[in-house]
């Protein structure tokens, strides 16, 4: 049988203006996570939402909240984001000097950690860190907007991490469509962000066709 895929739609994409019935929809619509996408105009050339927003939409679902932060220095907000209702909190290795005790501060805070890498960030940097995490997410765009093709490179990225570790939850973000999940999947890749995709169609019909590809 095959693993099972993890859909997380990104609220990037979606109507800020009734965030909480957008939740609710994708919610109903079948998907797994809500991936949260938090960036401060400085890691990233975009500015987002933050610990407010999050806190605030925290009572339209159960379902657990995905908090990707694109932010320097996240070590300054990691108990704050965890207080607003993040379940799994991931970090990029590029906007800390100290991301082992980031990472410890994430798991002291009660959370499941990830570490994010920017598509030209070598999978090296995960080498002494891999077994502290739940999860490494691969970004197949260049980080700070939706709506961006994906980048090749990441396939063989996929199947480096898991050489470093086969039983890590890899989670990709950028670019997904019904037609470049599926190779991300035949790479060891289980957990799916999208942001345009789902959002611009019927969501409901656009997360079941990514999990189709799995079947
Ligand atoms: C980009 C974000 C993504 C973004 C993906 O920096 O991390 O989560 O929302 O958007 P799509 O799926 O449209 O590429
Ligand atoms: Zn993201």
């Amino acid at each position: 049988m095959k693993n099972k895929i993890i859909i997380a739609p990104s609220i990037l994409s979606s109507d800020f203006s009734k965030l909480g019935e957008e939740i609710k929809a994708i919610d109903n619509a079948g998907a797994d996570y809500i991936h949260m996408d938090v960036m401060d105009g400085n890691f990233v050339p975009n500015l987002t939402f933050g610990v407010p927003v999050i806190k605030s939409i925290r009572k339209y679902t159960d379902l657990p909240f995905d908090v990707h932060l694109m932010i320097e220095k996240p070590e300054r907000y990691i108990e704050e984001y965890a207080n607003a209702g993040a379940d799994i909190i991931t970090i990029h290795s590029e906007s800390t000097i100290h991301l082992h005790r980031t990472i410890h501060q994430v798991k002291n805070s009660g959370k499941k950690v990830g570490v994010s890498l920017n598509p030209s960030t070598p999978v090296d940097v995960l080498k002494y860190i891999i077994e502290d995490l739940d999860m490494v997410l691969v970004m197949s765009v260049n980080p700070g907007f939706g709506g961006q093709k994906f980048i090749e490179s990441t396939i063989e990225k996929i199947k480096d991490i898991k050489k470093l570790r086969s039983n890590i939850d890899i989670e990709i973000d950028g670019g997904i469509t019904d037609i470049t999940i599926k190779r991300c999947i035949d790479a060891g890749a289980n957990i799916f962000v999208a942001g345009s995709y789902i959002f611009s169609g019927n969501y409901s019909e656009r997360i079941n066709k990514l999990r189709e590809i799995n079947l």
